[in-house]
């Protein structure tokens, strides 16, 4: 039986992976955001999975905005590092999982939970951003097999924080039932409150934040009864993306551990932030 032994929640600002590819992570303006990282770093180096589960959301590099899945998994064995525009980053493409992959598509598919099947997909920064929070140093290799889970934040509508986390707890009962026993990060990524464009351009809202990085340890029902627009007004237009965060959280148990959290402003025009939590069963942890 395969088992979530952690949750990572990170934001995935292209600029953070940026800075990291070019040597700028002890610079003024940087050093604290990657100081902040170091205790996550360190207590995921000794707690390495045998796979890991993204969800993500694509920014129309990897997938045409002519198609856009509300809920999408890829099963392919190999997904390329996108070009978003200034060459691939000199990270390492993602090996997939496909035997996983199909499994937790099947089952999800039972739950009621019709995903999109990508059999091709590039990754653009919303994975390989929280792939470098994670791993900063990966060589030739990320450490371990990746199956990315891709939910629609950047086109109205955005699937409800109800259903994220509803998708969440189908995802747990999934990775419960496959037969190996394999050890499973997931990684919940986006946010936290951001506005990139438009009138309120800059929008940033550490009381938001702040309440949400409490809840989603604590309380993740408070925060599925908020609305999309409830999500964009109190966390701006990107902001939303922590609803992605949502689907981390359900796939994990009631109660978690918090390991390490950091928060940032602003990183880019973003607001930064850590969250790692155990998901060991307590005897265990
Ligand atoms: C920024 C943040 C994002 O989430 C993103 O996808 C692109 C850019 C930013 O703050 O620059
Ligand atoms: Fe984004």
């Amino acid at each position: 039986m395969a088992e979530v032994i952690w949750g990572l929640a990170t934001s995935h600002v292209p600029s953070i992976g940026a800075a990291m590819d070019r040597g700028k992570t002890e610079d003024a303006s940087w050093k604290d955001l990657f100081d902040g990282y170091a205790p996550a770093r360190a207590w995921l180096a000794e707690h390495r999975p045998d796979v890991a589960i993204v969800i993500y959301n694509d920014h129309a590099n990897g997938i045409d905005l002519d198609v856009v899945p509300t809920f999408a998994i890829g099963t392919s064995d190999h997904y390329d590092v996108a070009d978003e525009g200034f060459g691939k980053r000199p990270v390492p493409d993602v090996v997939g999982h496909p035997e996983l992959s199909l499994h937790l598509l099947e089952s999800l598919v039972d739950e009621g939970f019709d995903l999109t099947v990508f059999q091709e997909l590039d990754v653009d920064h919303g994975l390989t951003v929280p792939l470098s929070v994670w791993t900063p140093d990966p060589g030739e290799a990320w450490p371990c097999p990746v199956v990315p889970i891709l939910v629609n934040v950047i086109q109205y509508p955005q699937p409800t924080a109800a259903r994220c986390y509803a998708l969440g707890q189908a995802l747990g009962r999934a990775i419960a039932s496959f037969p190996q026993d394999l050890k499973v990060g997931v990684l919940g990524t986006g946010g936290m409150s951001h506005q990139l464009a438009g009138a309120r351009a800059g929008f940033i809202n550490p009381e938001f934040d702040a309440m949400f990085m409490e809840a989603v340890e604590t309380d993740p029902e408070r925060l599925t009864a908020l609305s999309r627009q409830d999500y964009v007004r109190e966390a701006g237009s990107e902001g939303i993306e922590m609803i992605m965060w949502l689907v981390m959280r359900g796939a994990m148990r009631a109660e978690v551990t918090k390991v390490h959290s950091h928060y940032f402003v602003p990183a880019s025009n973003t607001a930064a932030a850590v969250a790692l939590f155990d998901n060991r069963a307590p005897a265990t942890a």
